[in-house]
């Protein structure tokens, strides 16, 4: 565990909740009279998925991925992302949306964009709780953002530092001292 550090609370549970119950209901609208299939990206997103398909009025199905893209005790990205676990099902004629904590670089979005879109759904799109677009590396966007944040590093609500902070009910900047 890390000793020296400070939280700053960024975007209180309140803020995440409405804003989570919006996206819900803005993905409800669009995809009207379809099914659809989640996937999460582990382990960021899962309890931003958890409040997520609560706010979905739709059939759907949840399945998670896995990659890593950051090495060792670091707040920045190695740009190398590797695939530790892959989709439990097929993903051809299903109306897939990919559920990420935060697009930072961008460099794990691209790579999984390219690696799903080949297995031909339906229809293919992002959803991101947090956008850092000043970081950004590789030219990708999500169809679906909750806020746009600027380039800090954020813990809590499913996000981490090393593994830590994720059960932390509201999004804070993490300042090492
Ligand atoms: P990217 O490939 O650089 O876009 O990185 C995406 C992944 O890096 C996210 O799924 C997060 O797991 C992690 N990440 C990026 N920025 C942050 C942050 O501010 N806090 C915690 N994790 C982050
Ligand atoms: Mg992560």
């Amino acid at each position: 565990m890390i000793s020296n550090y400070k939280l700053e609370t960024f975007i209180t549970r309140d803020e995440i909740e409405s804003k989570v119950k919006e996206l819900g209901e803005k993905i409800t609208e669009d995809f009207k009279g379809e099914e659809l299939f989640l996937v999460g990206v582990l382990k960021g997103s899962w309890i931003f998925m958890a409040d997520l398909v609560r706010n979905i009025d739709l059939p759907l199905e949840v399945s998670f991925i896995s990659v890593s893209s950051y090495v060792g005790q670091t707040t920045k990205s190695s740009g190398v992302v590797r695939l530790l676990c892959d989709i439990d099902k097929p993903l051809n004629d299903r109306n897939v949306i990919l559920v990420e904590d935060i697009v930072d670089t961008g460099l794990t979005l691209s790579y999984l964009k390219k690696l799903l879109e080949v297995r031909n759904p339906k229809s293919f799109k992002i959803c991101a709780l947090l956008d850092k677009p000043e970081r950004r590396i590789a030219e990708i966007s999500a169809d679906y953002v909750g806020f746009t944040i600027p380039d800090e590093f954020v813990v809590g609500y499913g996000l981490d530092y090393n593994g830590y902070f994720r059960n932390l009910k509201d999004i804070s900047i993490l300042k090492l001292l």
